[in-house]
């Protein structure tokens, strides 16, 4: 299997990150994955947001876990990019489910749970995934160790996959203790050694964020497993190109 091209928050490039014009821009644009953020309301509601705090990508301010989910579903979610995306709001994970659960699309779930570990995060997105029947198509990430080791305590066979910023050392190791088959990372830290200890363990390497042409090249040459792009249209371009 060639290199997956995920949208990083939906097609994040053309429309407001993680809304359901920038999925359906993803979707419509061939891309294989679709990668999103998952965060909880005040009332233990799943959302679609990036950031723990609303003020950048909505028209409120302060924490989502301070906001009801009736609350955050108020806020403009699509104005700070472009006035043509003013009626847009936050999307529920539940809301996304409904929509993708029967497209031919795989998904990267990550739990945004690494500056505020958000009580029964794992469980309740594990439930929303069971409850769409799309547990086989989709890949669970958190930058939070213990998530994830949590996380394979719900469900072992579930795939799930340890994101760092920084270099791990001991690697493969690492990655065994807390459980996990892949390893989301970015991209100033591919190289040919990390791609082959990869293989060689047998996890999958995805990397992050790759929206230049000579970096998603490098990525298909050194065969990843998954690219996340703000521009899975170019992508899928580029991957023809250089596959
Ligand atoms: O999951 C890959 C990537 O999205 C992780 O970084 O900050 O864009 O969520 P971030
Ligand atoms: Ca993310």
């Amino acid at each position: 299997m060639g290199t997956m091209i995920f949208a990083h928050r939906g097609a994040s490039k053309l429309a407001p990150e993680n809304t359901m014009p920038a999925f359906e821009l993803a979707y419509h644009a061939g891309a294989d994955g679709i990668e999103t953020d998952v965060q909880l309301t005040k009332d233990s509601i799943p959302i679609l947001i990036h950031d723990e705090n609303v003020r950048r990508t909505t028209n409120g301010t302060g924490f989502v876990q301070d906001y009801t989910y009736e609350e955050i579903k108020k806020l403009d979610a699509g104005t700070w990019f472009s006035t043509k995306f003013s009626d847009t709001s936050i999307v529920a994970l539940e809301e996304f489910l409904d929509w993708v659960h029967d497209k031919s699309i795989i998904l990267n779930i990550e739990l945004k749970n690494n500056v505020i570990d958000y009580k029964q995060l794992e469980q309740i997105v594990y439930d929303h995934l069971q409850k769409y029947q799309v547990l086989e198509k989709t890949v669970i990430s958190s930058f939070n160790a213990a998530s994830m080791e949590r996380m394979k305590k719900i469900d072992p066979n579930v795939s799930t996959a340890f994101l760092s910023s920084k270099k791990v050392p001991d690697l493969p190791n690492h990655l065994k203790k807390i459980g996990v088959t892949g390893f989301h990372t970015k991209y100033r830290l591919l190289n040919s050694n990390l791609a082959k200890a990869c293989r060689q363990h047998n996890l999958a390497l995805r990397i992050y964020t790759v929206n230049r042409p000579m970096q998603m090249k490098k990525c298909f040459k050194l065969k990843c497993d998954g690219i996340f792009t703000d521009v899975p249209h170019l992508a899928k371009e580029y991957r023809k190109l250089y596959k």
